[in-house]
């Protein structure tokens, strides 16, 4: 009895060697929100998919910061066991082998999340993936916009400041001229302190003066042209000024806001504020007439000498 069992296990190592490597483990892959709201009745569903090619499942394990929460393992009765998690519970309904769902979070459970998929015999192979997540605290209100004129003349500089509430994390702030996004201002802050931090973006927006718009060009992204939308401009006094440059709008006048974001799941916008050109530009009014008039006599021009050209040649045949 005892050789036979010998037999059938080398069998078994043959048959496996021959495989090249088949019940081994493959393709662990975690699946984590990148952000969450905080608070009853949130939720997070953490996802692990694996490929056990044939192999039985030992156990899974997941972690916040090396600390285990949740454990399934199939052969035990029941497979799930759950560790206190300070700041959130564990949804045992909707948990199994490949997800587990985790409920009111504290956004001091911001961290990195780890799930380890463990074969059963005779490999055991074990593979661990881990990915962050983090638990919003939004702000109380809606981003606010101060700015410094309501009103233009071409040449003018317009200066906005947004603010926003302090928030876990610190949002980033993005700003939108009549329904464009023409800059963005990032917020960093380190991870491992959960305080809640207020944001703040500067925006200096130059109404360009030679930029006339052409006869019915309409009024889009195309024609914002920006010297700097991107990055704040590194200048001594003017430390994290955003600046744009804007062709004067057609409709004489634009609408400004500002936009906080945490991750995909907090986006509100401030108020618009419309902002008019002082008055009618009168050089504009009379280049877009003169052209116009202009245009005029040089297609009678061609015409009537088209026409002529077709009388000379009608009358020399
Ligand atoms: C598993 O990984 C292999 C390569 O390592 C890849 O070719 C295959 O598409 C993956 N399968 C799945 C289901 O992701
Ligand atoms: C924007 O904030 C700066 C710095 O706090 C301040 O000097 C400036 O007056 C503000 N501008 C507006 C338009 O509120
Ligand atoms: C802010 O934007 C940066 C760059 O796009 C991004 O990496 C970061 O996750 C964003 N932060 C928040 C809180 O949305």
């Amino acid at each position: 009895m005892f050789k036979m069992r010998r037999i059938c296990h080398l069998i078994f190592r043959l048959l496996f060697l021959l495989d090249g490597g088949v019940w081994s483990l493959r393709n662990v892959s975690i699946s984590v929100p990148r952000g969450v709201l905080s608070g009853e009745g949130q939720a997070a569903v953490l996802r692990c998919s694996y490929d056990l090619e044939g192999a039985a499942l030992y156990s899974i394990r997941w972690y916040r910061a090396e600390t285990e929460f949740y454990r399934y393992v199939p052969r035990e009765m029941p497979p799930t066991l759950v560790f206190p998690l300070p700041g959130a519970s564990v949804d045992l309904t909707q948990s199994d082998a490949q997800q587990v769902r985790i409920v009111n979070l504290h956004r001091r459970l911001s961290g990195e999340y780890q799930c380890e998929v463990s074969a059963d015999a005779p490999l055991f192979h074990t593979d661990i993936r881990a990915a962050p997540l983090t638990v919003v605290d939004p702000p109380f209100r809606a981003p606010r916009l101060a700015i410094s004129r309501g009103s233009y003349a071409r040449g003018d500089v317009i200066r906005a400041n947004c603010s926003v509430d302090e928030a876990y994390p610190a949002p980033n702030i993005s700003w939108i001229l009549d329904d464009h996004t023409i800059a963005e201002s990032v917020t960093w802050q380190n991870p491992e302190d959960f305080r809640e931090r207020g944001a703040f973006s500067q925006l200096a927006l130059t109404v360009l003066e030679g930029a006339a718009y052409k006869v019915g060009l309409v009024h889009t992204s195309a024609a914002l042209n920006h010297y700097s939308s991107q990055y704040p401009l590194h200048d001594d006094d003017e430390h994290g000024v955003l600046r744009y440059g804007l062709a004067a709008p057609l409709a004489g006048q634009f609408a400004l806001r500002c936009a906080a974001r945490i991750f995909d799941v907090y986006e509100r916008r401030s108020e618009a504020v419309v902002v008019r050109e002082d008055a009618p530009h009168p050089a504009s009014v009379t280049r877009e007439d003169s052209s116009g008039a202009a245009r005029a006599p040089v297609n009678i021009g061609w015409t009537w000498c088209a026409v002529t050209l077709a009388l000379c040649i009608a009358r020399a045949s």
